[in-house]
């Protein structure tokens, strides 16, 4: 069929990885966008990988056209929410610019279809940390302003035009592909469940808490983690949804439940079989108390059903690509 295939930017990161690994499953043709910075090779599996950038015009409108592309998934963005308080211009040159960059050349190119991952930051501190998608957009770091900008702009294009879209507001994503392929292989790890993994294995001497006096339960911070498998599955069900004539759309992805920090930290040590060696610090900038998704709408619209809403299992996942990572590090490759 023309245009029936896939360009998925940053397709060899954590969660692009995660969602080509499902759509090869689905035998759909996808090639990859990556520019390899925090990405790896082996991530694209055998999927076709075009290393390069989304700011790069030439070399989007060239691939769009070369590959008869008809859907885009756009995940390749920098993501670490405190580096965006400290070098705003990194982020909104590479997830604001670059996406207007990739945004005009898949007009020109008459691209049908672009599902776009956003994030829950896009709310800020949402009233008692619970965000349902007309909660309001309120940033509070530049991480989800860059996220925030480039949903505007993808609002006012299909507005103008024949684009469909959906985006995507993920809230905190953990685990890792249950089979062991592929995982979360990001050096200088700022995510929680990986750093707690990497402190359990002894790859780190310990794990810090950015805040104990937060108004929540414990005190930490609480947040909404989404198995990446439930979440890459939510890719899918909205290129279905896409495909079938759906209307651009925006979709919360989460459980609709959190957990503490000290929760998290506690689960990784009861996994591994010993307490992780902890240390109480600071609260981190840029970080909300609670964010926690509505997550109704998804389940309404596009009939996405999670089926690794658990802590345990997703620790598991992921302790289990760590022991596999300090086994046998193919980043040193
Ligand atoms: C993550 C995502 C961000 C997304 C957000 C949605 C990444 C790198 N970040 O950010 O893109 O917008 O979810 O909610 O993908 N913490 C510690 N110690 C640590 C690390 C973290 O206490 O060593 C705490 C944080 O202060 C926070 C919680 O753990 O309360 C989660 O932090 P983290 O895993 O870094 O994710 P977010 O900053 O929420």
């Amino acid at each position: 069929m023309k245009q029936n295939n896939i360009l998925v930017t940053g397709g060899a990161g954590y969660i692009g990885s995660h969602v080509v690994q499902q759509l090869r499953d689905k035998n759909r043709n996808v090639v990859i966008l990556d520019n390899l910075s925090t990405g790896f090779q082996q991530a694209a599996q055998d999927a076709e990988l075009i290393i390069g950038d989304t700011g790069d015009k030439k070399l989007v409108s060239q691939l769009l056209k070369e590959h008869d592309i008809g859907a885009v998934m756009h995940f390749a963005a920098h993501t670490i929410v405190p580096e965006s308080v400290s070098n705003p211009l990194k982020y909104y040159g590479n997830n604001t610019c670059s996406t207007r960059n990739l945004l005009e050349c898949c007009a020109e190119h008459g691209v049908k279809h672009f599902i776009f991952s956003s994030t829950a930051a896009v709310y800020g501190i949402p009233e008692a940390g619970l965000a349902n998608e007309d909660s309001a957009l309120s940033p509070i770091n530049p991480y989800g302003t860059s996220k925030l900008m480039s949903e505007w702009m993808l609002r006012d294009l299909s507005a103008a035009g024949d684009l469909n879209h959906v985006v995507l507001r993920y809230f905190n994503v953990a685990g890792c592909d249950p089979e062991g392929r592929i995982g979360q292989s990001t050096r200088k790890a700022t995510l929680l469940t990986k750093v707690a993994c990497e402190a359990a294995l002894g790859i780190r001497d310990h794990v810090a808490i950015f805040g104990t006096d937060y108004a929540t339960p414990d005190g930490t911070g609480v947040r909404d983690y989404i198995h990446v498998v439930d979440l890459a599955n939510a890719h899918l069900m909205a290129l279905d949804y896409l495909e079938q004539g759906g209307e651009s759309n925006t979709f919360n992805c989460g459980y609709g439940h959190g957990y503490s920090v000290r929760e998290v930290l506690d689960m990784v040590g009861k996994v591994n079989g010993e307490p992780l060696n902890i240390k109480e610090l600071p609260r981190r900038a840029g970080d909300p108390p609670q964010l926690i998704a509505d997550a109704n709408l998804i389940r309404t619209t596009l009939g996405w059903q999670p089926s690794y809403d658990n802590l345990e299992q997703i620790v598991t996942s992921s302790l289990n690509w760590e022991r596999k990572l300090k086994q046998d590090d193919f980043r040193d490759k």
